[in-house]
């Protein structure tokens, strides 16, 4: 019988700080949260780490069916993500957390959850609004602007820009694959994955 699986119901069972990471990426809907993701992903797995994947809009088929976009609904929705992510980040995963997560102290429960096994990196995909809208890639600001759709993100609901970020990426700035390196160079430094090999 496994009597000593969560550190927090079981004080006494030494925590593994030599857990893996969860790379949580945050920012509006068409940021590019989930392109730069799925560059980042397959190089990480290149250098050892297995890779996990937690996309807000494939969790919410799955893990967070049934929830919408209201702000209690947001947090359990990120809630549960963080929850799956500390549970895989103790297992020594590299995990790729990818949701507009608007609010920041939902943000912070998340990192918590984490830290209890591993590390938390914070990147936030900083793109206006502006830019969102132009690209709008589902075409939902379309509707959003016309109040087809209430309560989106960044036009009548809040989003919460982290006040500290681990990295933040602007990608009116970057190219994708600019970003994906830059958030490579930080986990290096940081020690969480190998060097690569440099062309
Ligand atoms: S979160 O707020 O709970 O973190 P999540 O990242 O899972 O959001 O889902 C966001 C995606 O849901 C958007 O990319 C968009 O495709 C869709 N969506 C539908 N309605 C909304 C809304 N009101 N606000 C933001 N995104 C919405």
């Amino acid at each position: 019988m496994t009597e000593h699986i969560y550190a927090h119901e079981h004080p006494e069972t030494e925590r593994r700080r030599d857990g893996g990471f969860t790379l949580w990426f945050t920012g509006l809907s068409g940021s590019g949260k989930t392109t730069i993701a799925h560059l980042v992903g397959p190089a990480i797995e290149e250098r050892g780490p297995i890779v996990e994947y937690l996309d807000g809009d494939t969790v919410r088929t799955h893990l967070s069916k049934g929830l919408g976009f209201s702000k209690e609904d947001r947090d359990a929705n990120i809630e549960r993500i963080g929850w799956v992510a500390a549970r895989l980040t103790r297992h020594s995963a590299a995990v790729i957390a990818a949701a507009i997560s608007p609010y920041e102290a939902t943000r912070q429960k998340a990192r918590e959850l984490v830290e209890e096994w591993g590390t938390f990196v914070e990147v936030h995909v900083a793109t206006s609004v502006e830019e969102c809208a132009r690209r709008d890639v589902k075409g939902l600001y379309e509707k959003a602007f016309k109040g087809e759709i209430k309560g989106f993100t960044g036009v009548d609901d809040p989003y919460e820009e982290p006040s500290n970020p681990d990295v933040r990426i602007d990608t009116e700035q970057h190219e994708p694959e600019e970003s994906a390196q830059l958030i490579l160079q930080h986990l290096e430094e940081r020690g969480l994955i190998p060097a690569g090999v440099t062309a």
